[in-house]
């Protein structure tokens, strides 16, 4: 059973997402994930920035996807996080397509509890699996069994800010690849993850550290390696690029290229590509 001493004292990755990203879920830091927090902001003070920006993009890829463009009324999140009552992505979802169906996988038990409360009582079709998303067989069973998805249809598949936090022992390639083989024909993959390319290697390095002494282990990844995890889909323009570059923000004005310093995500969207 988990330590109650440790659930009010050490920081989860949840948290610490949703302190830095601001708004509403920021009053649901405890005094462990502010003291990360404050930690991370000192290194990187951009980062606060840089998370506000990667949920912007999966709450607007969302809207897009469930759109007329793509037509998905399917959607399977994993490493959904806190489900914030101000920016749920069933939310963006719902405003394109009222009744689309959103599943959210989270392995944290405390965002899954929340979770369950949150998706049970709104009568609308969504459900909460708690689940280890590097588990792809044991996802797609817990998937199958809320009965709000049916994965014989496409399925728009989310992994927003989750693959940094998996080693590559864990073999990130291979399970993105399990679920884009388990997806049908005009799915969609959504992805963003870390990147250290615009830091100094020094500044990185303290960055990791403070990560993983606060909250846990972490792996940014270059460019190059974020590419490698896509795998078999068809990338939707502009590519694997930074978050801030999908659907801009004409209030912001965005960081000059050769801007050395600032954490970023990079973010792309592929349709899964047929087997035939
Ligand atoms: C940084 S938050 C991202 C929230 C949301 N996807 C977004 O981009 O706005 C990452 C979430 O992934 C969850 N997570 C981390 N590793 C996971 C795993 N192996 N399986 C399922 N969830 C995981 C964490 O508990 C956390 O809630």
């Amino acid at each position: 059973m988990t330590d109650p001493h440790m659930i009010l004292t050490a920081a989860s990755q949840a948290r610490v997402y949703g302190a830095l990203k601001g708004g509403n879920s920021a009053k649901d830091a405890l005094p462990g994930d502010r003291d990360a927090v404050e930690r991370l902001r000192q290194l990187a003070p951009s980062l606060g920035e840089a998370v506000a920006a990667n949920r912007r993009f999966a709450l607007k890829a969302a809207e897009w996807l469930a759109g007329p463009d793509c037509d998905i009324d399917q959607i399977l999140d994993l490493g959904s996080g806190t489900l914030d009552i101000t920016d749920p992505l069933h939310r963006a979802v719902h405003a394109a397509r009222p009744g689309a169906r959103v599943v959210y996988v989270d392995n944290d038990p405390q965002v899954a509890a929340h979770g369950r409360a949150m998706t049970t009582f709104t009568g609308s079709p969504l459900a909460m699996v708690e689940a280890d998303a590097r588990r792809p067989q044991e996802v797609l069973l817990g998937v199958r069994e809320t009965q709000q998805i049916d994965l014989e249809r496409p399925v728009a598949l989310f992994m927003a800010a989750l693959v940094h936090f998996w080693s590559p022992d864990d073999d990130p390639v291979g399970v993105i690849a399990a679920y884009l083989e388990a997806l049908a024909d005009g799915s969609y993959l959504v992805l963003s993850h870390a990147c250290g390319d615009r830091m100094s290697p020094d500044q990185l390095d303290k960055l990791v550290k403070a990560y993983t002494e606060a909250v846990g282990p972490i792996y940014p990844r270059t460019a190059p390696q974020i590419a490698d995890l896509l795998g078999r889909v068809d990338l939707v323009e502009p590519g694997l690029a930074e978050v801030s570059e999908w659907w801009p923000d004409p209030s912001e004005t965005g960081y000059p290229h050769d801007d050395v310093g600032q954490a970023v995500f990079l973010g792309a969207i592929g349709k899964v590509r047929s087997r035939t």
